[in-house]
């Protein structure tokens, strides 16, 4: 396959053709040093068999951005450490050198898209940055780093950037002055590291989106400049600093998959070093194909390999089933960067704890009995049979999956069904004894006499005990997905969380309904991905979604409910009413176990609260794991 297909950039061989993007990852220590969570981190992907891997946005000052930091020699020995254990499984280490200008004067003004400081930095102290720059570059040499890359988004992208340079000197107006700090700062590595390739993030404005970059238009010229400045590689993605992070991160359903490939393929015709891109790739067979078509040299992996490190060995062993495909959720990684907590996720529960959860092999082979085929039913089962465990996994359904198949129903949200797919997969594969369309009772569980019981029952949409919920028109926002209830017309969904919203996204999809959120709250999608909210809300701008907050219902009548707000009865009409107030977890008796002895651990949903996916896979894993 052209993906294991080893390739020269500059000096350099990269032994395939899969690479690690720059990832914020906030494993670095609170001053930047390089942390064991990090190195762990890294370690993992390199045994995973990438070829290489940037370590994301390193500051050659000392900046408030929660990022890895080298500028000073005492940092050396953090990142030397870091290269060591990523060169253990041969594997190259890039350090991806990103600026914002950290100077106090302008730390005030420094707007998200850095609009102020790219127009006030004099010209001494962008010599400065590149002097910094060039410093951390051979404080990485120092450390064992392979191969700099240039992050061509930041203060080298604000600059060169059409919408944010608005300098009138020799770093503003012309193409030429606009790419003059960048080739200036590729010329000066150069010397500062002679013998070591460059590579250059090349972040692109296009028509659509981004800010932070080169316009697409000028691209191609900007390319071949870098080429003749002496840049040995080009990485090509979406420019940042739109202020919507769903610009570089597109979550589920949102942007095409592969979807910057067409535009790296188009600056690759170019030049003649090798190019990589990045977004929304998952599957071999599509990234072989993009290689194939020689769009691009190098396929970058971001949140794929968050959620399946193992990809290319995967890959090498052709065993593409078992890839743990991402979905594009956003959740753990992109929300977490966001709220200021490490990349984590939601699938892969080791993700982030590298260092403290590992699947090893049971000293004494268990009976293992799992109640439940949702998602922690299947991670159980998936990890303890991978522990060696005999495992007996019920679900009183006949397929898998749980509520992930409600959950891959509204609007976009289809790609979860890679998640199920993987789990369904490792049970089948790894030989789990399925026993479904069965509801499982204590006495059938002391009938098998099992080592140990993991309940995976989960949670249902609750029903609240308002006066009229027991009116035909009432219907429950659960069968509404799963196809059991249909409504149609004037519809009033009761609760505005993630259930109610994406419920209410699913019905009004269908242009002749009329629906309204009624929510309790001030607000609603509480939680939901700041890189799917906008898109949400102008989808229920688009279709007229009338949004009630700070509502309480207080009666449901058969063409109307009755609300109060602000101490004023409101009366709302409708045809039907959707209730999406919450879970609440399902019961599993399991005292005749405990008597027997038997070790009885609840997991996901039906734990103590209804919850997420990650929930789910987390407390699965760590169940599994431990017997
Ligand atoms: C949590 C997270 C943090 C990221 N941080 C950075 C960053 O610091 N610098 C950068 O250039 N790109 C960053 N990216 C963008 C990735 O490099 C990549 O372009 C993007 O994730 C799309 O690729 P994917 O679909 O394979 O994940 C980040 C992406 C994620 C998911
Ligand atoms: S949290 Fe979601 S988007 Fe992020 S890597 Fe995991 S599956 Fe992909």
């Amino acid at each position: 396959m052209k993906l294991l297909e080893s390739i020269n950039v500059g000096n350099i061989t990269l032994k395939n053709r899969v690479m690690f993007p720059p990832l914020t990852t906030g494993y670095e220590g609170r001053d930047g040093s390089i942390t064991t969570q990090s190195i762990s981190f890294y370690e993992r992907l390199a045994k995973g068999g990438v070829s290489y891997i940037v370590i994301g946005d390193v500051s050659p000052i000392n900046s408030f951005s929660p990022t890895p930091k080298l500028y000073d020699d005492s940092q050396i020995i953090g990142f030397n450490k870091l290269c060591d254990s990523i060169h253990k499984h041969d594997c190259d280490a890039i350090n991806n050198l990103f600026t914002s200008g950290d100077m106090k004067a302008v730390r005030e003004k420094l707007h998200h898209d850095m609009k102020h400081f790219v127009n006030e930095v004099s010209e001494d102290a962008l010599n400065d940055i590149i002097n910094k720059m060039c410093n951390c570059a051979i404080r990485a040499q120092k450390a064992g780093v392979d191969i700099i890359q240039i992050h061509g988004d930041r203060l080298v992208g604000s600059l060169c950037s059409t919408i944010l340079n608005k300098r009138n000197d020799k770093f503003g107006g012309t193409l030429e002055n606009r790419t003059r700090f960048a080739l200036q700062l590729v010329k000066s590595l150069k010397k500062a590291v002679p013998g070591m390739p460059i590579d250059y993030k090349f972040s692109v404005v296009t028509p659509e989106r981004g800010k932070c970059g080169i316009d697409l238009n000028e691209a191609p010229i900007f390319a071949k400049w870098l080429e003749e400045a002496g840049v040995d590689m080009l990485h090509i993605a979406q420019a940042n600093h739109t202020g919507n992070m769903a610009d570089t991160i597109p979550p589920m359903g949102i942007q095409p998959y592969g979807f910057f490939v067409d535009i790296a393929a188009q600056i690759k015709k170019e030049v003649n070093i090798p190019v990589s891109t990045v977004g929304r790739i998952f599957n071999p067979k599509m990234a072989e194909s993009i290689l194939e078509a020689d769009k691009v040299d190098i396929i970058g992996l971001g949140r794929t390999l968050l959620t399946d490190p193992d990809w290319v060995n995967k890959v090498k062993d052709n065993k593409f089933e078992d890839i743990r495909q991402c979905i594009s959720c956003n959740k753990g990684c992109t929300d977490n960067i966001q709220n200021r907590k490490f990349l984590s996720c939601v699938l892969n529960a080791e993700n982030g704890y590298e260092e403290t959860r590992k699947i090893t092999k049971a000293i004494t082979k268990k009976k293992v009995v799992v109640v439940g085929g949702g998602p922690a039913g299947l991670e159980a089962a998936r990890v303890a049979s991978l522990k060696g465990h005999d495992v007996i996994l019920f679900d009183e359904n006949t397929s898998l999956g749980g509520q992930l198949n409600l959950a891959c129903i509204p609007p976009r949200k289809n790609e979860i069904k890679r998640a199920i797919k993987f789990l369904t997969h490792s049970v089948c594969s790894q030989n789990v004894d399925l026993r479904l369309g069965k509801k499982v009772t204590q006495k059938d569980l002391l009938t098998l006499n099992p080592d140990a019981v993991l309940v995976a029952v989960g949670a249902s949409n609750v029903i609240p005990n308002i006066n009229g919920s027991n009116n035909p028109i009432v219907c429950d926002s659960w069968k509404i997905l799963n196809g059991e209830q249909q409504v149609f017309g004037n519809i009033a969904v009761i609760g505005g969380g993630m259930v109610g919203c994406e419920v209410a996204e699913y019905l009004c999809s269908e242009s002749k309904n009329k629906v309204s959120i009624i929510e309790m709250d001030n607000s609603i999608a509480k939680g939901e991905s700041n890189t799917i909210l906008p898109t949400l809300m102008n989808n229920f701008t688009k279709h007229n979604v009338k949004i009630y907050t700070n509502h309480k219902v207080n009666e449901i009548h058969k063409d109307y409910i009755l609300c109060e707000n602000d101490n004023n009865e409101i009366k709302i009409p409708c045809d039907y009413v959707v209730m999406a107030i919450g879970a609440r977890p399902n019961e599993f008796d399991v005292d005749k176990l405990l008597e027997n002895n038997i070790k009885v651990v609840k997991i996901g949903d039906c734990k103590d609260k209804a919850s997420d996916i990650e929930n789910a896979i987390k407390t699965a894993y760590d169940a599994a794991n431990e017997i």
